[in-house]
């Protein structure tokens, strides 16, 4: 039985395919790794991007193109990703109706208009890695969890946008060793990332003592696997949820009005939208000049508008950027990957040129599709169970409240993941039944500037007097970027899942039997394969821990 067991394992291996999806602001797009080391977009209809914008009409959703070209109607919700870990809802009225969804609701239609393409190829699109903007915070990664459960699919990793590209590079050979920065402007977010590729030449450990010393940071290749042809860390992640090629299009906008003596508030919000759409056409086009008449008014369209809206935007990434800057010597860096649609603009790669000196901006794969392409990478890796090579940080920090005033940092920005850390606490009455704790990310200890994340809440506490018992609760940032908290009582342990970022489903502390029971076994009989299972049990919660159990108890 056993061996049968295996065998079902490792065909359902060899044949699962794990598909790469970028949720972009604006557009989508889904990926697959099959033998190229380099993945393939999947054709969604003419092209391998989907808009990301839903319409409601008639009780039905349309999703992509047909709702991009009418996005400043009322029943087209569109950049839905803005919202995403927000407790906002978006109503869409048709006429005398209207439905309100959440946005991670939007979000799963966008998920399954994709899947729904590219079943024309694929037949069997159930599992997925969904890609996240680099500045996420819990809630964000949570709530794309939530879309990907709604659409059907099982997320097996929820990646970081400018790690992905990093990845997809990174696979190149001739990708060179050294630093990079990842510029990533999309359309309404904006990642900046530092990171380090290491091949393994005999130069290696060279510029591994190098780094060391410059950054202070322990950097490890031994116990990446010999036939590795890299190592890569990421060093530091800065970005703005909220700027993008969009804003380029909205400032250009702006300034056509005023040089019409105009202000926004002077034309209906529908001709605004309007303007704004035939900018980005403008944008897009490379053309010198261009004429458009809306509500009765010509609006003269030149490459010098063009490039005063996108310094405009430039400005703000580079002012994001600013403690990576002063944190970095800018002649250290070797390239500058451009990834995200907007860094097409030949605007943008002239001053980043300008600002790195040094540096080569690598451009050769097209930049709207490496995100997609590096999701498709990682779970091509997944699928074939192998190790993921490039490490990420978080970068929002993530602390707890005290004195109902401060948030005292658990988890600092730029951690390298994973990591865990324990605070530990006690009681302040006699027989205190419940202990809270506040969770919140930012970088900021003031709790009014971050993100409220939700409340540990640990009930059922054995009776003690004050102060008297030991409560220390854990916090694991696990690869996949999702956190996991555990509380400890003596010999009581239990999974604490955070109200409101996650579904409350067990109050109660209870002993981890499983682990009691069956990991002191493998231990006993030295079996390295179960012990490793067990560390990957740490990391996740539900179905995916239930299936490593079973895959524990067919191993011992
Ligand atoms: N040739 C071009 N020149 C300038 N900008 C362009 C060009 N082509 C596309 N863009 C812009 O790129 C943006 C879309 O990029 P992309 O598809 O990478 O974003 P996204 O993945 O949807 O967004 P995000 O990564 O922010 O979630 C839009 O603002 C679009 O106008
Ligand atoms: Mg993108």
């Amino acid at each position: 039985m056993k061996e049968n067991h295996l065998k079902k394992m490792s065909l359902t291996t060899e044949t699962k395919k794990i598909f790469g999806i970028d949720l972009g602001t604006t557009n989508s797009a889904i990926a697959l790794r099959t033998a190229s080391s380099v993945p393939t977009l999947i054709q969604l209809g003419k092209k391998t991007t989907l808009p990301s914008c839903v319409m409601w009409e008639n009780g039905q959703f349309i999703v992509g193109e047909e709702a991009y070209s009418k996005r400043y109607q009322s029943n087209v919700i569109y950049s839905v990703k803005r919202l995403m870990g927000s407790n906002k809802t978006i109503t869409l009225v048709d006429g005398e109706n209207s439905i309100t969804l959440t946005p991670a609701e939007v979000s799963s239609h966008i998920l399954k208009e994709l899947c729904k393409r590219a079943s024309v190829y694929y037949d069997d699109i159930k599992d997925v890695v969904i890609t996240v903007p680099a500045y996420f915070n819990q809630k964000q990664i949570e709530d794309t969890l939530k879309a990907g459960e709604l659409a059907g699919l099982t997320v097996h990793h929820i990646l970081k946008e400018p790690t992905s590209a990093g990845y997809v590079y990174s696979n190149i050979d001739s990708a060179e060793s050294g630093e990079q920065v990842i510029y990533d402007l999309g359309g309404g977010t904006f990642d900046v990332t530092h990171s380090v590729l290491i091949r393994k030449t005999p130069e290696v450990q060279k510029t591994i003592n190098y780094l060391e010393s410059y950054y202070d940071i322990k950097i490890s290749t031994s116990d990446s696997d010999e036939s590795d042809k890299y190592y890569s860390r990421v060093l530091g992640t800065y970005g703005d949820m909220h700027l993008g090629g969009d804003d380029i299009d909205t400032v250009l906008a702006s300034i056509l009005l005023s040089n019409e003596g105009l202000a926004k508030q002077d034309i209906s919000e529908e001709d605004f939208e309007k303007l704004v759409l035939e900018c980005e056409k403008f944008k897009k086009s490379g053309m010198i000049g261009f004429d458009f008449t809306i509500a009765n008014k010509t609006f003269h369209m030149n490459q010098e508008s063009l490039k005063s809206a996108t310094r405009v935007v430039y400005d703000k990434t580079l002012a994001i950027m600013q403690p990576l800057l002063s944190n970095i010597k800018s002649n250290n860096i070797k390239s500058i990957i451009l990834v995200g649609g907007s860094t097409k603009s030949k605007y943008i790669r002239e001053w980043l040129a300008a600002e790195f000196p040094m540096a080569t901006v690598v451009c050769s794969l097209n930049p709207d599709e490496t995100v997609a392409q590096g999701a498709a990478s990682v779970g091509f890796d997944i699928a074939g169970g192998v190790p993921f090579k490039f490490q990420d940080v978080l970068p929002l920090a993530i602390g707890v409240l005290v004195d109902e005033t401060t948030v005292s940092t658990c988890l600092p920005t730029n951690t390298s993941i994973p990591y865990s850390t324990s605070k530990l606490y006690t009681t302040l009455y006699d027989n205190q039944q419940v202990l809270e704790v506040k969770l919140y990310q930012g970088l900021s200890s003031n709790p009014n500037d971050c993100t409220f994340l939700g409340t540990i809440r640990i009930e059922n506490l054995p009776q003690a007097p004050k102060g008297e018992l030991d409560i220390i609760i854990d916090f694991i940032l696990a690869v996949n970027g999702r956190l996991r908290v555990q509380a400890t009582i003596g010999d009581l342990t239990k999974d604490i899942e955070i109200e409101n970022i996650f579904s409350v489903k067990n109050t109660t502390l209870q002993k981890d039997t499983f682990k009691d029971t069956f990991l002191s076994l493998a231990m006993d009989t030295d079996n390295t394969k179960v012990i490793e299972l067990f560390k990957k049990r740490e990391e996740v919660f539900g179905e995916e821990r239930e299936a490593i159990e079973s895959e524990i108890l067919m191993a011992l």
